[in-house]
């Protein structure tokens, strides 16, 4: 029987009318790889998302990355403000800490603050080697919209977060008192100052010359031994090869202290006069104290603590104050056993 043009076509219809993956059973498998892919797509694309920010909305807890600028770990100061640090944000979960090491380069450190802005850490903290250089790349991380900690070496101007350290003009002045009563008011001194472009170097120095103004002390050689025991011990074999008679050298850190009194010690000199440093570290110059190598120290806080404290606050919208001023505490023979005590000046 011939079947009429529309029955013929009936039974194509009624196929045209099925869905497509009953119609065309491989198209069942394209639709579902396509769910499947799409749906991969969307999730990987929100982990990335995430990734790089806070991501506060999806994590149970907030994480926050700091950066740490180090302008040197060659010296054991900085090694216990690196140290300081790291316990103080250990005992927040939420935080994580990449340390970054200058090694003493301006240039390097510059380039590292640099990479922290590259790679969107919530917020930097930077212990500067020097003042004038670090300022415009400070800037450039604030304008980046990340929030800036100075920590100990000032930078210029106010363009940061929050500045943290000592006092140091205050500091350097009580190490001149300190120095006026030893020697009762006279005598020829060396001065071993910091690195005169870093404001801890200057802060000392303009300190220390105030409080000696009107004594009969006098400064017989002075050089700027860049914060460095190596560089500390060279000047002070100049110092030794010009005067004979020194009474007392002041350093604006003990291992600039300690690299005099080596000089002094090769030349059997060190018992000839005395040895004042700044920093006060427990493992350093309180032991030098402790040992007679250093007649006092003036204790010069890391603040790595207090930056964390301060990190957190920020990181979580808290207003923080402009600058943080640390105190400080004065070691010698007479208090060293009983944890020195608060400077007065
Ligand atoms: C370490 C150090 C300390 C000093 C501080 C001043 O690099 O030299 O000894 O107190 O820096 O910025």
């Amino acid at each position: 029987m011939k079947l009429s043009n529309r029955q013929q076509l009936t039974p194509r219809l009624q196929q045209n009318t099925r869905p497509v993956w009953r119609r065309l059973p491989s198209a069942r498998y394209w639709i579902l790889g396509a769910l499947v892919v799409s749906s991969f797509a969307l999730s990987s694309g929100c982990k990335k998302s995430g990734a790089g920010t806070s991501s506060a909305t999806s994590a149970p807890q907030e994480h926050f990355v700091i950066g740490m600028s180090q302008c040197n770990l060659g010296e054991p100061w900085r090694v216990q403000q690196n140290a300081d640090i790291k316990a103080a944000a250990a005992k927040y979960p939420e935080l994580k800490v990449i340390f970054k090491d200058a090694q003493n380069d301006t240039l390097r450190q510059i380039y590292e603050i640099e990479e922290f802005v590259r790679q969107k850490v919530n917020l930097i903290i930077v212990s500067p080697k020097e003042t004038q250089p670090l300022t415009a790349p400070v800037a450039r991380a604030m304008a980046a919209g990340i929030p800036v900690i100075v920590l100990d070496r000032r930078i210029l101007g106010t363009n940061y977060t929050c500045f943290i350290g000592g006092d140091n003009k205050q500091i350097g002045y009580a190490a001149g008192k300190w120095i006026v009563q030893a020697l009762h008011g006279k005598g020829d001194v060396v001065e071993l100052m910091g690195l005169m472009t870093t404001t801890p170097g200057q802060q000392r120095h303009l300190g220390f010359r105030e409080a000696l103004a009107g004594t009969d002390i006098h400064v017989i050689f002075h050089a700027d031994m860049q914060w460095l025991q190596s560089v500390a011990r060279m000047e002070m074999e100049s110092a030794l090869d010009r005067f004979p008679h020194i009474d007392l050298v002041f350093a604006a850190n003990d291992d600039g202290a300690h690299g005099a009194y080596l000089a002094a010690q090769a030349e059997g000199r060190a018992k000839d006069m005395l040895f004042v440093g700044i920093d006060g570290l427990p493992q350093e110059g309180v032991v030098w104290v402790k040992q007679g190598i250093l007649s006092a120290t003036f204790q010069y806080p890391t603040g790595g603590a207090q930056a964390i404290d301060e990190a957190l606050k920020i990181l979580h919208g808290e207003k923080v104050p402009k600058d943080i001023v640390l105190g400080s505490r004065m070691f010698d023979k007479a208090n060293v056993g009983q944890d020195g005590q608060a400077i007065q000046y």
